[in-house]
């Protein structure tokens, strides 16, 4: 069995250098270190180690599949630099935001950056043409998708929605950057259309379990491992699927519910007011529906691949999608 986290570890040291090569000393200067700070401050590389890997499991060579890589790993840090400011977040990595430090216009312009430099990067791909227009409508549709799902989660703030609103919103904020990463990286490798849909489908799977349990590592997590606070999304009144069922489990406890909900979006709802709030969702049942619901995407995920030969990077997306709802950070 493929130990996900280590596997990621080597994957890393062997992408960071491509990742770190791409951002040279042009002017303004400011504009180029805020653009380098989240690329170089590291992340898991999930994205990047899943385009890789999905172009090796159809027989592709991998190495052809690095720029692609890259280039995905720069939109989602490009999203992560405009998600930090949109969302008022204070820490990313353990370190100030870039907002924070170089402040909104930076910030702006940074993710503007890492966004095109991600396109240029796309160009380099060592691939037929029509390989390339393939992988390009996959990344472009990615990132449509993600500002629809990113607005749809602003939108949702403060408000109670659906669960079938909810998954929508996770699909599109997470997990089509997922799938453009996998099934872009099976097109490098030669895959043919069904091949990669089937693919596609196992990453939206995986990004959908993983964007559950992070919002389950948003409240319960530890902030000296996450880097992330564990209270904001609480006090910004975020719905997840935990929110959507406690709600629904008080139902017919009107006074708990009440009390749920006046700590739900209450910006300067204390540590205490937070930890209770915490305490009525695992009460409700909620953590546990949320975990059963991430694995039973994780489940569907790895079905989704079950057509591929073996390899070792079969074994490590399956891995992955597994460490998607099994990870501390
Ligand atoms: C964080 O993604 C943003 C979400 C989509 C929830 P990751 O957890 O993959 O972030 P890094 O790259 O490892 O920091
Ligand atoms: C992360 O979303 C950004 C994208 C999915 C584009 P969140 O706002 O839910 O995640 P964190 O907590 O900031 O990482
Ligand atoms: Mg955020
Ligand atoms: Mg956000």
């Amino acid at each position: 069995m493929i130990d996900a986290k280590e596997y990621l570890k080597k994957m890393s040291a062997e992408l960071d250098g491509p990742i770190k090569s791409y951002i040279g000393n042009e002017e303004p200067e400011n504009l180029m270190e805020a653009s380098r700070q989240y690329p170089y401050r590291g992340g898991k590389r999930m994205r990047p180690a899943m385009a890789v890997a999905c172009c090796g499991a159809v027989g592709g060579d991998k190495s052809k599949a690095v720029p692609l890589a890259v280039a995905v790993e720069y939109i989602h840090n490009f999203t992560l630099v405009h998600d930090d400011l949109m969302d008022g977040d204070e820490a990313r990595r353990g370190m100030p935001t870039i907002h924070v430090t170089y402040g909104m216009p930076t910030a702006v312009l940074a993710g503007d950056a890492l966004f095109a430099k991600a396109f240029q990067i796309i160009c380099d791909l060592d691939v037929p043409a029509d390989s390339m227009r393939k992988a390009l409508r996959y990344v472009s549709k990615a990132v449509w998708d993600l500002a629809r799902g990113q607005q749809m989660d602003v939108n949702n703030e403060g408000r109670i929605v659906s669960e079938e609103v909810y998954l929508e919103t996770i699909k599109l904020k997470t997990s089509v950057l997922f799938a453009a990463a996998a099934a872009g990286g099976a097109i490098v490798g030669g895959a043919d259309d069904r091949t990669a849909e089937a693919i596609h489908d196992y990453a939206i799977e995986t990004g959908l379990g993983f964007q559950i349990f992070d919002d389950y590592l948003g409240i319960m997590g530890d902030p000296a491992k996450t880097g992330k606070s564990n209270c904001n999304d609480i006090r910004k009144g975020k719905c997840t699927v935990m929110v959507t069922h406690t709600i629904q489990a008080l139902e017919r406890d009107p006074a708990k519910l009440e009390e749920f909900k006046s700590i739900l979006g209450k910006m300067d709802a204390t540590e205490e007011e937070c930890a209770r709030a915490k305490q009525i969702m695992i009460d409700a049942g909620s953590i546990d529906y949320a975990m059963d619901m991430a694995n039973e995407k994780v489940n569907a995920a790895i079905d989704a691949i079950s057509f591929l030969p073996e390899s070792e990077d079969k074994e490590f997306m399956i891995a992955l999608a597994k460490y998607a709802i099994d990870r501390e950070v």
